[in-house]
């Protein structure tokens, strides 16, 4: 058999066992295409988690990173949640470890708490509210003047929201590995290379990145921008896979990567945690109904709450 049919059989075959177990594959934009292209629904964190709140299958397959899974999981106590490889984490996560964020919590116990998605259950069980890179503003701008903030875990996200939103914020001391990758040196010279080119950036990215971009937002908002402007050339300062559906969405645009720090192959930026899962995993995981995301009952129900108060808002 060629790797192009094996590769194709393994697809069909992740779509005929997907049909027989009544699962959903929801998918973030940093999966590899092929993965992509299995999955019922592609999105960012908020439309991921929506998704996962509002389906009637038995079992989710989150293609993903561990926190995403774990908001399904949050959403649908009663349901199977699997993710293809449970080390999948994310550096943002792992930068606020609960019994520290306690000790900052103590100190400053008048303040709202709100977090990032991008963290564990047990950070989210200590928090307020929620948000996500498209919902950050609006879920800050909901919390009356005159209450102080704790924002955690992303700094850069944080630093980002006391620009825009005036509101002052206590900051946890995270960042993404991959956002903070990106060098403003090459940049500049890509730009000097493409005059005409826009440059678009996640949040997450550091603010002498954030104050070059024409556009700051969330995976989806980063799509969305590129499909309804007029320009047709941009630089794009994301994980690397949501290349794959901006070339899907605007074939005719010329897309290219943010350059990194780091000399690396694609010259480009990879989340390697995302790139954890594979096709092979996430076929196996389907099969086997594992790993699967387990939680205590108590930590879900903590969990729920601030995640409940962000899809309220
Ligand atoms: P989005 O919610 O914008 O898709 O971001 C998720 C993420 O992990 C960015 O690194
Ligand atoms: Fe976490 Fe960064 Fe990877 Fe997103 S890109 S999952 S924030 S490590």
């Amino acid at each position: 058999m060629s790797v192009v049919q094996e590769e194709l059989s393994l697809k069909d075959r992740v779509l005929q066992l997907k049909k027989e177990k009544n699962a959903v594959i929801l998918a973030h934009y940093y999966q590899e295409p092929e993965i992509q292209e299995v999955a019922d629904f592609i999105g960012d964190s908020l439309e991921l988690a929506k998704k996962a709140a509002a389906t009637t299958a038995d079992i989710i397959v989150f293609a993903g990173v561990h926190f995403m899974a774990e908001t399904a999981k949050i959403l649908n106590p009663t349901k199977k949640v699997l993710l293809p490889d449970l080390k999948a984490g994310c550096s943002l996560a792992e930068s606020c470890p609960p019994e520290a964020f306690q000790k900052l919590k103590d100190q400053y116990p008048d303040h709202v708490v709100v977090t990032y998605i991008n963290c564990s259950a047990e950070i989210k069980a200590m928090s307020d509210l929620v948000c996500t890179s498209s919902n950050a503003e609006k879920i800050i701008n909901s919390i009356p003047a005159d209450r102080k903030i704790i924002f955690a875990p992303d700094k850069n996200l944080g630093k980002y929201l006391i620009d825009v939103t005036g509101r002052e914020m206590l900051l946890w001391d995270g960042a993404c590995i991959v956002h903070e990758a990106f060098s403003l040196d090459k940049l500049i010279d890509l730009s000097i290379e493409y005059p005409k080119a826009k440059i678009i950036a996640h949040p997450e990215s550091e603010s002498h990145i954030l104050q070059v971009a024409n556009y700051i937002g969330s995976t989806s908002g980063m799509l969305n921008y590129v499909k309804t402007s007029d320009y047709d050339t941009f630089i794009v300062a994301t994980e690397a896979g949501i290349l794959h559906q901006m070339q899907l969405d605007v074939p005719h645009k010329t897309l290219i990567p943010a350059p990194a720090k780091e000399d690396n192959s694609c010259a480009c930026s990879e989340c390697a945690f995302m790139k954890m899962n594979t096709l092979k995993k996430l076929y196996d995981c389907l099969e086997k109904e594992g790993p699967e995301i387990r939680l205590e009952e108590e930590l879900i129900e903590k969990a729920l709450v601030p995640i409940k108060r962000m899809l309220e808002v």
